[in-house]
């Protein structure tokens, strides 16, 4: 037969305490110590459990990470991730001036106070948008920086009223997981007539082209 006299199990948690948050948890350990009915040992227990959560989740958050739109400060981190993806023949290379031109078009993934990972998106007329420049850190990959970038430009697309959005790349298995279907170079005039008939490689081009429709925000 259980000893009904022992502590209670740590795992069982109280039906009282049962949907509270932590907050609340300790506001009404708070008032339980002020009415006399908690010693000043119960309330450090407390605030050391507080603070050992809280030690617990922020160890998660040294790999967190948050997508925000570029700045002028971020251009060198801008600079080396766009070449290195050139080099390795993923991206376009760019200038270091058409990165600064362009700054409002990018947005870059910063992950403990680093910036891993960028893309911009670049407006054409008649409501269509292109993903240029995508790039992740080669040390985190497949960690949902990718995902990340690409739905925070999906959602300023969104914002701005475009109606599609396109890609043209070598990396067709990360666009078909993040949403976008695959389409024929030709339904995308304006690109074929801007960059394409300059390229070197345009008669051999092993990019693929990818596209997703922007629902509208009606806003
Ligand atoms: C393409 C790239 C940006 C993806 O970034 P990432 O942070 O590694 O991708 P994510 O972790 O966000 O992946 C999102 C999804 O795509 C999948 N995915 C990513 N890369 C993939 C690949 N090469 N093959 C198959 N699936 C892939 C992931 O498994 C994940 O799927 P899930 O959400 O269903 O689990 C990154 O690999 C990269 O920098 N590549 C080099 C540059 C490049 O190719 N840029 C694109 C030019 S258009």
């Amino acid at each position: 037969m259980a000893d009904l006299t022992s502590e209670p199990q740590h795992s069982v948690i109280l039906d009282e305490l049962r949907g509270l948050t932590i907050d609340e948890i300790f506001e009404k350990a708070t008032s339980l110590y002020n009415d006399g009915q908690l010693n000043d040992s119960d309330m450090q227990a407390m605030g050391s459990a507080v603070v050992t959560v809280n030690r617990i989740f922020s160890k998660q958050e040294q790999h967190h990470f948050f997508i925000r739109q570029a700045t002028l400060e971020d251009v060198d981190s801008l600079m080396e991730m766009v070449d290195f993806w050139a080099k390795h023949g993923q991206n376009l290379p760019r200038k270091r001036q058409d990165i600064i031109r362009n700054i409002q078009t990018f947005a870059v993934c910063v992950r403990d106070g680093e910036v891993v990972g960028c893309a911009c998106l670049y407006v054409y007329d008649s409501g269509l948008a292109e993903i240029r420049s995508l790039g992740v850190s080669p040390i985190i990959q497949r960690q949902g920086q990718g995902r990340a970038i690409v739905e925070f430009l999906l959602k300023r697309a969104a914002r701005m009223a475009i109606k599609r959005v396109f890609v043209l790349t070598r990396s067709p298995k990360f666009f078909s997981r993040v949403g976008f279907t695959r389409t024929v170079r030709e339904s995308l005039p304006e690109k074929i007539l801007k960059d394409c008939e300059n390229c070197p490689r345009r008669e051999n081009c092993d990019e693929i082209a990818y596209i997703r429709e922007i629902p509208s925000l009606n806003i």
